[in-house]
């Protein structure tokens, strides 16, 4: 038991390691927090600091989903749920992270890693449904919220109900949760746009 509380407190501590904050700190010297949307994720970092950064951060930010996942299945092969556990930990850290007051990111990037890790097909089907939405709308909120809510739907159909529906079940409450902002938006019509620099 206390091997899996340690996994979990050591995935919380990863999503807590903010990559948009960092790289923009360093790159520029700001808080990324302050500029865009506010918001200490992947798009915002390409919509204030450009392509190379935003990209690394999506990259970043999938591998500490994926590592954090891989710390469950090591740290207590035996215990069939901590992966998944671990999964919404480090997404949780990356939400609300310990080292940056509490304000981070949307949660999706990072979600992708860990779906991809615990469910590969379902969360492949959802990504190429969400990548679609994006390219036609131009909405990355959207695509994120329509990514959020086809994971556990696709789980539900192609896995069934378990800790892995369950926790994609959180994930996607999480994701709603972070993206009340951009929802008010796009109900109104005033949500950014992909390549738009508008804040
Ligand atoms: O994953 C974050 C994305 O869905 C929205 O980001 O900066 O436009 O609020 P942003």
């Amino acid at each position: 038991m206390l091997t899996s509380i340690l996994a979990i407190a050591a995935s919380y501590l990863l999503g807590s390691v903010s990559f948009s904050i960092l790289i923009a700190r360093y790159i520029k010297g700001i808080d990324i927090r302050q500029h865009g949307s506010g918001n200490a994720g992947a798009t915002n970092t390409l919509r204030v600091l450009g392509k190379g950064p935003g990209i690394l951060v999506f990259a970043l930010d999938i591998l500490k989903g994926i590592a954090a996942v891989w710390i469950g299945r090591f740290a207590a092969p035996d215990v069939d749920w901590l992966p998944a556990v671990c999964g919404l930990a480090v997404i949780a850290g990356h939400n609300w992270p310990i080292y940056f007051r509490f304000k981070g990111g949307k949660g999706i990037a990072t979600a992708i890693g860990v779906m991809v890790s615990l469910a590969f097909l379902p969360a492949l089907y959802a990504g190429l449904i969400a990548i679609l939405v994006i390219v036609i709308t131009r909405y990355v909120s959207l695509g994120s919220l329509v990514f959020a809510l086809l994971t556990p739907l696709s789980i539900l159909l192609l896995i069934g109900l378990g800790p892995i529906f369950w926790i994609s079940f959180v994930l996607c409450v999480f994701a709603f949760i972070r993206h009340r902002t951009n929802l008010v938006k796009l109900f109104k019509g005033t949500e950014n746009k992909l390549g738009s620099k508008k804040e």
